[in-house]
């Protein structure tokens, strides 16, 4: 028995340093699995790495709060039109957008703010969202000072992102595009609009609530955003400043929960405005029926 003793103190030594070692190659590991993914993704943004948002509650000791809402379920209003006013409504729509370009020299004309009130309305106020979660934010800003601030902070950090972190291929790849980091529209444009993913809301006592899919409910009511834009008769280039969210969102005053998905110049073409001859993709190319 006395003998036994030292050889079970040496067993569990082994095993405790087995384990040790094991935890700690593990956690390396990880670490390298999530670098390499870093560098195979430099289009990420570094403030936006959050695609786990569903995993977010199993993650954080946060009280979260379970919605207890019911809701009435009332009939539904339809239009129904003909078969050939479904073809020309369809038609003529789709000539609208094929109209749409993204355009980076936009006139200082002040532009009627109901329009873009309307603007809001129709991308932020009528989008689809997970769990009808709305978790977005749309600041408008006017202010040309607060402007010329955005600029030298998106200019600053263009500048790096062009030199130092989109690599070779990127900058190749928007050479056709003559785009760097120079944004003069930034101070042109009478309106900036500049969209905030919410990760999560809050519910009335404080709690953190879920938000559903928030990148992607964004981004179709950011969809929906540029058609109203193009149904106004204004334009805009839609534009991700890289590791700019941080900046941009203390300096609009914005809370930890949002982050920057997309920065939207508004206005009037400029009278010198010119875009790239880009083709697009026809339709045997981009559908296919099953
Ligand atoms: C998610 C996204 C990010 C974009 N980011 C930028 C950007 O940072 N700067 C820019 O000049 N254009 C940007 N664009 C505009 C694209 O370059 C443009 O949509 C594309 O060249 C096609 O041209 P079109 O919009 O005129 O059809 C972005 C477009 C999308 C959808």
């Amino acid at each position: 028995m006395l003998l036994l003793t030292p050889v079970l103190v040496a067993l569990v030594c082994i095993l405790i340093v087995w384990i040790f070692k094991n935890t700690d190659r593990s956690i390396k590991k990880r670490k390298v699995e999530s670098q390499a993914r870093a560098e195979t993704r430099p289009w990420m943004d570094e403030d936006l790495r959050d695609s786990s948002d569903l995993y977010q509650v199993e993650e954080d000791g946060d009280e979260w709060q379970e919605s207890e809402e019911t809701i009435d379920h009332i009939p539904f209003a339809h239009t129904r039109y003909s078969e050939e006013e479904m073809a020309k409504r369809s038609q003529e729509f789709y000539e609208l957008l094929n109209q749409r370009r993204s355009v980076r020299f936009i006139s200082n004309e002040q532009i009627p703010m109901e329009v873009i009130d309307n603007i809001i309305k129709a991308a932020a106020g009528t989008a689809p969202s997970g769990a009808h979660t709305e978790p977005w934010t749309f600041v408008v800003v006017k202010d040309p000072e607060v402007k010329h601030r955005i600029r030298e902070i998106i200019e600053e950090e263009e500048e790096i992102n062009y030199r130092r972190r989109m690599g070779v291929r990127w900058v190749t790849d928007l050479k056709k595009l003559r785009t760097n980091w120079i944004k003069e529209y930034l101070d042109t444009a009478p309106v900036l609009i500049l969209i905030f993913k919410q990760v999560h809301g809050f519910a009335a006592n404080g709690k953190k609530k879920v938000h559903y899919y928030s990148e992607i409910s964004v981004s179709i009511s950011c969809g929906l955003l540029l058609a109203a834009l193009q149904n106004a008769g204004l334009v805009t280039v839609t534009t991700s400043p890289l590791n700019c969210g941080p900046r941009l969102r203390v300096l609009l005053g914005r809370p930890t929960n949002e982050k920057l998905l997309l920065l939207l110049p508004v206005g009037y073409p400029s009278k010198e405005a010119t875009v790239p001859n880009l083709k697009r993709k026809p339709l045997d190319q981009i559908m296919v029926t099953v």
